[in-house]
């Protein structure tokens, strides 16, 4: 059992572009999200997601529902193991033994992360300021990344106990190893993960003297080197805004260039890059821009990183640096300005493949086509690929089914129509109820659950009144399911509702459905020859009339107030 407490936590933090765009690519358009429909096959993206709200619907197979919805659909998980997952991906634990452990190396590092801070900022850190000086990172510029300098001298174990954590405890998190401190006279730059807590450090020492280079924390329970991005969580959002994420090679490329307004980037963490941080990095940004050093490493390092970010359908760019020049180096050699340049002169990997593949002979220039067509063949969306697979055909002089039959096998997804959800009135006011819940107070007060005459609405809206927090992405224990699609989709096209607004769809809603409904039946009372009921009827209709009447009273002298 997990607590009702540590569900609304997790409700609460969850982000639902982030949880759907592991699996969906999502471009914004207005205030929505949109991509193609992971629970049926379409060419056309009729599935939104909408961050404020919560929601995902798919206007074509009209699934939808919140994030936890979506995992259990999509996953096949039950509530309890969606719940769990939406509860990893932002680092809470729920896991109560587990999670003790956790949140102690979260917090062994947050801890050591301070103490690094304080000594660059201080007397002890000089080296380190002047080391950062000598490379012109100014860290005013650089804030979110509270880099840090360990003192050649150490002092982080001294700080530690007098905060109350054990040796063990820093051993645990890799900060200490064989009662040695791992980080000495390095300039410290923590590493976060999502959620921004810190899972660990890179170092660079700060002379050429002191090996390696590079120090990562070794792995711990929280920090894996091939799952991680360095930078991703000081640039998702611009990352995810722009489309676009610049991949680098290190810390101090990223930091360099960062500095200067090129902030939706980041870097593997010491290693090539894995296929989850490809993954990883798909959830995020739709085009990914290469930017390696020109030489031998470097062009290798790309090819590499080209395949699994064609996997994981992100189209992929590269810019290849001056041989003997990095990002860092290049960009204080010749300004912001010239790397913009080089950054907009990216080619598209194909381009880039042919170019730097050597292929003197036929037997080469066969494998040359052979590893493209292969990576053309992974990318599923339907334009792209087929621009791709024309341009190979053209380059290469090969007709487009050889191509095609080389890549085989590949299935076309099956057109479907994408139908309008036909929603009835009242399901249509319950929606706008629903999406401006906010003035619920004002909707009690002119709208009476007998108002309503559909039953899954009456029901609905009467646990709506009842509720003191309710949860209007969650309605699947109260509503049928088509019902519950039917108001998803009249959630996500609504717009936000004022509160002159919801008051003119409840008068529409009184002066025309309820109106008609009671003249309907007054007709049929008196045809069959029911004066009396005829008589009910009037009255009704008159007592309506006269609400309405009431309602405009109210308000304008509430406004004249
Ligand atoms: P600077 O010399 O500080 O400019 O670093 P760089 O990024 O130009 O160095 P390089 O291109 O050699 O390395 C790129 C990335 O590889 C670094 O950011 C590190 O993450 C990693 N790296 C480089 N050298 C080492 C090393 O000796 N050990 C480890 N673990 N990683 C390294
Ligand atoms: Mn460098």
């Amino acid at each position: 059992m997990i607590e009702q407490e540590k569900i609304e936590e997790i409700k609460r933090q969850t982000d639902i572009v982030d949880v759907i765009g592991r699996y969906v690519q999502l471009k914004k358009l207005g205030k929505n999200y949109r991509g193609l429909c992971p629970f049926h096959s379409e060419k056309n993206p009729s599935f939104y997601v909408n961050p404020e709200k919560g929601i995902y619907y798919c206007f074509g197979c009209k699934k939808g529902g919140n994030a936890i919805n979506f995992l259990m659909e999509y996953e096949k998980l039950d509530f309890p193991d969606a719940i769990k997952r939406l509860a990893k991906n932002l680092g809470i634990e729920i896991d109560t033994t587990k999670g003790l452990r956790y949140k102690e190396l979260y917090e062994a590092n947050e801890l050591a992360c301070q103490f690094y801070a304080q000594c660059l900022s201080k007397d002890i850190g000089r080296r380190g300021q002047e080391y950062l000086t000598r490379r012109s990172i100014k860290l005013d510029k650089l804030q979110d990344f509270r880099l840090g300098y360990a003192p050649a001298s150490g002092g982080l174990t001294t700080f530690m106990r007098q905060k109350g954590v054990s040796p063990a405890r820093l051993q645990q998190a890799g900060l200490v190893s064989t009662n040695r401190e791992l980080f000495r006279d390095r300039l410290i730059f923590p590493i976060f993960n999502l959620s921004g807590r810190i899972i660990g450090f890179g170092g660079r020492g700060i002379d050429d003297y002191i090996q390696p280079k590079y120090l990562n924390s070794p792995e711990t329970p929280i920090f894996k080197k091939g799952e991680g991005l360095y930078g991703l969580y000081q640039s998702k959002e611009q990352i995810r805004s722009t489309g676009e994420v610049l991949l680098v090679e290190g810390y101090f490329d990223l930091l360099s260039i960062y500095q200067y307004g090129f902030d939706n980037i980041c870097a593997p963490l010491g290693t090539s890059l894995t296929e989850q941080q490809a993954l990883l990095l798909s959830r995020f940004a739709r085009k990914g821009i290469i930017l390696f050093d020109g030489d031998l490493s470097g062009i290798k390092a790309a090819l590499r990183a080209i395949g699994l970010l064609i996997d994981a359908q992100v189209d992929v760019f590269v810019t290849l640096l001056p041989e003997d020049s990095d990002p860092d180096t290049y960009i204080n050699a010749h300004g912001a300005d010239a790397l913009h340049e080089l950054i907009r002169g990216a080619v598209d990997f194909f381009h880039f493949y042919r170019g730097v593949v050597k292929t003197d002979t036929v037997a080469q220039e066969i494998s040359l086509i052979k590893d493209l067509i292969q990576i053309i063949g992974k990318i599923k969306d339907p334009i792209r690929y087929d621009r791709y697979l024309k341009h190979a055909a053209h380059v290469f002089d090969i007709p487009v089914d050889t191509i095609q039959r080389e890549i085989d096998g590949r299935p076309k997804a099956p057109k479907q129509p994408v139908q309008t959800t036909r929603i009835s009135q009242e399901e249509e006011l319950m929606a706008m109820v629903l999406n401006g819940h906010e003035h619920i107070a004002l909707v009690k007060k002119y709208l009476k659950p007998g108002d309503l005459v559909e039953d899954g609405i009456k029901r609905l809206y009467k646990k709506l009144l009842k509720a003191e927090n309710f949860d209007i992405t969650d309605l699947s224990e109260i509503v049928d399911e088509a019902l519950r699609e039917r108001l998803l989709a009249g959630i996500m096209r609504g717009e936000p509702v004022s509160r002159d607004g919801i008051l003119g769809a409840i008068k529409k809603y009184k002066g025309q459905v309820m109106e008609q409904r009671l003249i309907k039946k007054q007709n049929e009372a008196y045809k069959r020859g029911d004066e009396a009921a005829g008589e009910q009827y009037s009255k009704e209709l008159l007592a309506l009339k006269r609400e309405l009447l009431n309602i405009n009273a109210e308000e304008t002298a509430g406004e004249e107030e």
